[in-house]
């Protein structure tokens, strides 16, 4: 029998109507449009209203995505949720996505790896998909970020935005679709970026709260030079395995943090800057649904050809780190 590998079929994505600008958080934090701008590439990200949550964004991407692909909800057996802030803590956002989609043959879990996860998702597709093991896996990231950001802290909350971005992936013929797929972590920058509220050690009480434990704490400039070098590293393994050179590359998509760390790690890479892609002005950093709403981005402006080679890489809380390079 003919080998297959998994490729995406088809992406979607979605996110809130509601808009931040750097302005409207010159009227809340100490900052300005100036140094957000310069220091981060973000001039406006999206923000979900109170009443909206997690899933909603998840389901819309991800119908989007399975009818691009041409199938039906019922098609998909396995569905990947990467998300650091899930609608509840059980039961996973995946099992309400899989409710919310009328995926009924599917199996649903989440991953958290925080930016990374929509690549640990594909990763761990991948060979679900070339054993025969899954036929349809739906990977989703997605993120209402803004909630977990605390709005007096200056060095974090200009950063965070909402929505979400999904793939089907499914068989291809051999050379075509994931030709490789790598996923790190290290847990010793755990305190890189984190958020002690709210689990079984931090525990959570009117007190954790009145703290804002539950708020993401950065370290933003120790994060910045582990993201540089983690992107960089594993983008080059990947491109290695399937026995490709930056000059091979015709898009890369890496996880949208700073504009700063995206043109570091073009500039470590050497890859033609006009093959990187950058959406960071408009979302800020979604964590793990950067790369998939990028992708859906990229498709729906016809960037995206058959047998391109698009190569993703992305650095996250943990810390975890990821890349996977495709040919369309
Ligand atoms: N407005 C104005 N001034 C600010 C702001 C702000 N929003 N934020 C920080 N500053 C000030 C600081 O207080 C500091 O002032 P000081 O010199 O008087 O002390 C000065 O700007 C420089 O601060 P740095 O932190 O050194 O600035 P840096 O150039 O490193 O930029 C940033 C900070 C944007 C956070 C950058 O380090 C970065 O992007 N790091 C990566 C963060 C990241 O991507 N995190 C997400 C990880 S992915 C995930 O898993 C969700």
């Amino acid at each position: 029998m003919a080998k297959t590998n998994a490729g995406i079929l088809g992406t979607g994505h979605s996110y809130p109507e509601g808009i931040l600008t750097n302005a409207d958080l010159e009227k809340i934090v100490d900052t300005s449009d100036e140094w957000i701008t310069t220091r981060t590439g973000i001039k406006q990200r999206r923000k979900a209203a109170p009443n909206e949550y997690t899933s909603q964004f998840a389901v819309r991407a991800s119908r989007e995505a399975i009818d691009r692909a041409g199938l039906e909800a019922a098609d998909i057996d396995l569905i990947l949720c990467a998300t650091v802030t899930p609608d509840q803590i059980l039961p996973s956002t995946a099992c309400l996505i899989q409710a919310q989609l009328g995926a009924n043959n599917a199996a649903a879990m989440d991953i958290v790896a925080a930016c990374s996860g929509f690549l640990y998702g594909l990763a761990l597709a991948d060979p679900m998909i070339r054993a025969g093991q899954s036929k349809y896996a739906l990977v989703i990231g997605a993120e209402i970020l803004t909630r977990y950001v605390d709005y007096t802290d200056r060095g974090t909350c200009v950063l965070f935005g909402d929505g979400a971005g999904a793939a089907v992936l499914g068989p291809v013929e051999e050379g075509r679709g994931i030709l490789a797929a790598k996923i790190r972590s290290d847990g010793r920058y755990e305190e890189q970026l984190y958020a002690p509220g709210g689990g079984t050690k931090g525990g959570f009480s009117a007190e954790t709260i009145a703290r804002g434990d539950h708020f993401f704490k950065m370290k933003g400039n120790e994060l910045f030079k582990v993201a540089v070098r983690s992107m960089a590293d594993i983008s080059r393994e990947v491109l290695d395995q399937a026995g490709l050179k930056t000059e091979d590359v015709g898009l890369f998509i890496p996880h949208q943090a700073n504009q700063r760390i995206t043109d570091a790690v073009a500039n470590k890479l050497d890859v033609d800057d006009s093959t990187v892609y950058s959406n960071i002005a408009m979302h800020g950093n979604t964590s793990s649904a950067s790369i998939p709403i990028g992708l859906d981005e990229c498709v729906e402006a016809g960037r995206v050809h058959k047998g391109d080679v698009i190569l993703m890489a992305s650095f996250g809380g943990g810390v975890t780190w990821g890349g996977a390079v495709m040919r369309w």
